[in-house]
């Protein structure tokens, strides 16, 4: 699929809750081209001497329309300079990029695992699956869980975990998927948020011999396959054991078993 560059205007940009922000912009041929789990690379406008583009994942899109929306957490510079752009302010996109979430496979219940704004990533997964995924969202508080309205408006079950026991379950998401997993005999598991959150999901399902989709946390430069910012280690039938590829072409979504982690 070919990236497209396009200058994309700001139709809202507004908060959500807490640090947590949505920006809807309009993008009608990279939202025609998104796949489940893509990304684009963003240049925030007035910020070029500070960065190039930062990767966003694509929460949502409307091809009828043309809107393309990321939600973002404000957690340095460049996010907070992003939550103070206007509507109208022109942004430059390059995307969809990367490889997204495979459509769940005939026959399998989708289970989507999501820490935090993680579950933005998994949204178009869960609104393009046949059969609507059971969504396990976690996060420290109740203040971090995102999404849980627009996940059940898809006809979703949703559950929800937080480490204090603010909202939902007392403790990690992961709890809710070992329960979960206990009771679906066909599971297709896609998860996106914190990389040991990952981790402790691919390992539950290789406990199970269970295998997923799992979309890497990764910090990312070019996010295009040029400058290699963000390897990270798979599993490779070669002498090593392993081999290099790069989180911006090759993912950010992989095969849980293939990741190797350390
Ligand atoms: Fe440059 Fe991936 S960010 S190769």
């Amino acid at each position: 699929m070919a990236r497209i560059q396009e200058d994309a205007p700001i139709q809202r940009n507004h908060r959500l809750q807490g640090d947590y922000f949505q920006v809807d912009l309009h993008a009608p041929g990279i939202a025609a081209a998104t796949q489940p789990g893509q990304f684009v690379h963003v240049q925030l406008p007035g910020f070029e001497h500070r960065v190039l583009r930062r990767p966003f994942s694509i929460y949502d899109v409307d091809a009828k329309t043309g809107r393309l929306s990321v939600i973002y957490k404000t957690v340095g510079e460049g996010t907070a300079h992003l939550a103070s752009l206007p509507t109208g302010t022109v942004m430059n996109l390059l995307g969809p990029l990367g490889v997204g979430f495979s459509a769940p496979p005939a026959g399998t219940q989708p289970i989507v695992v999501a820490g935090g704004y993680g579950c933005a990533a998994t949204y178009l997964f869960a609104k393009r699956s046949p059969v609507p995924p059971l969504v396990l969202i976690g996060g420290r508080s109740a203040g971090d869980i995102l999404l849980q309205r627009e996940f059940a408006a898809l006809g979703c079950e949703v559950r929800i975990s937080t480490n204090d026991g603010s909202q939902g379950h007392a403790g990690f998401v992961t709890a809710l998927l070992e329960q979960a997993l206990d009771r679906v005999s066909s599971p297709f598991v896609v998860s996106c948020g914190p990389n040991p959150m990952l981790y402790a999901v691919a390992r539950i399902l290789a406990e199970r011999g269970l295998d997923g989709e799992v979309s890497l946390d990764h910090a990312m430069c070019c996010g295009v396959g040029a400058c290699f910012a963000c390897v990270v280690k798979l599993k490779a039938a070669n002498p090593d054991g392993w081999e290099y590829v790069r989180t911006c072409l090759n993912g950010p979504v992989f095969k849980a078993s293939t990741v190797h982690w350390e």
